[in-house]
């Protein structure tokens, strides 16, 4: 039975939990894992520009001793010549074990899921999910916080666009005494799908415009950027763009022991004397995102 993840919601907090003690073991004893995935071939569709989640997806693969084929851009495949998601599907399962698939429209990983003979896995379609990156984040709190409950999880900026704020409120919310406080400009506020999620199980949330107001009570802070590709118009994306730029004097009265993360690429939203600043964790984010992807990949090629 081949498995795909293409929502966050298709692991249970159990799964969750096993694939962080893996990537954690990942971490203590690489070598143990670097023959694993030996005569395995992953595929990389990337119909949309990245570097963190394709790099990574690579980089994971070749650690476990596999071997990896695709291609970076929708231009250099048959995609432009009009072959849809399911031919592509179809056709790749011939030559690859798993498949990491990243397009700009909403349930393309999910069409090709259903027409591949082999594992498919979401990384980024359109405005809507993004479970691996959250694979990235929920790793990089346990490491950092030493827990995924009991949370005040502030989310700043586009929370409307931000794919990968929708995957990581719809796992959190699966951990028990979390709170989430969304501060975003008015134009970009979480879409309402995600809050009835919450209200229908009860979790306590606070929408706001102002992170300066909230900023002592939380112990996560998630900075995404404002994702300009998702705007009709550029002209409201050049009045939204800077509504939130974290500097040093905005930590002041923050937590010690807060943790800031950001799903990464920044553009002005986090300035860069923050890097230094032992609470920043993003790069050390982008890392852990290697590892949790050498974990399901793992996991769903039945890897001992
Ligand atoms: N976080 C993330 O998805 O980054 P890339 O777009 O570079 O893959």
């Amino acid at each position: 039975m081949k498995r795909s993840v293409i929502s966050i919601l298709d692991l249970s907090v159990e799964e969750l939990d096993q694939l962080i003690a893996t990537a954690n073991d990942i971490i203590a004893n690489p070598q143990k894992y670097s023959e694993k995935c030996h005569g395995k071939t992953l595929a990389t569709l990337f119909f949309e520009p990245s570097t963190r989640t394709r790099l990574s997806f690579e980089a994971a693969m070749f650690e476990l001793g596999g071997n990896v084929l695709g291609f970076s851009e929708a231009a250099s495949s048959s995609a432009a010549k009009g072959e849809s998601v399911a031919d592509t599907a179809k056709t790749v399962s011939c030559y690859s074990n798993i498949i990491a698939m990243r397009h700009p429209k909403e349930g393309a990983p999910l069409v090709a899921s259903m027409n591949a003979s082999v594992p498919v896995i979401n990384a980024g379609d359109g405005g809507h999910n993004h479970p691996t990156q959250t694979l990235a984040d929920l790793l990089t709190i346990q490491r950092e916080k030493g827990r995924l409950d009991h949370l005040t999880v502030g989310l700043c900026g586009d929370l409307k666009f931000g794919r990968t704020v929708h995957s990581l409120v719809e796992a959190m919310s699966r951990y028990e005494g979390v709170k989430f406080v969304f501060i975003s400009p008015e134009e970009l506020k979480v879409p309402s799908y995600v809050k009835q999620g919450l209200k229908d199980k009860g979790i306590a949330y606070e929408q706001t415009t102002d992170l300066e107001a909230v900023m002592p009570e939380l112990d996560i802070l998630y900075m995404t950027r404002v994702q300009r590709e998702r705007f009709f118009n550029e002209e409201d994306y050049l009045r939204l763009k800077d509504s939130y730029i974290l500097t040093p004097d905005k930590l002041i009265p923050a937590k010690k022991d807060l943790a800031i993360l950001h799903p990464l690429p920044r553009v002005n939203e986090i300035a860069v004397a923050i890097d230094d600043d032992p609470r920043a964790c993003y790069f050390r984010q982008v890392l852990n995102g290697k590892y949790m992807r050498m974990a399901l990949i793992l996991k769903l090629l039945e890897v001992k």
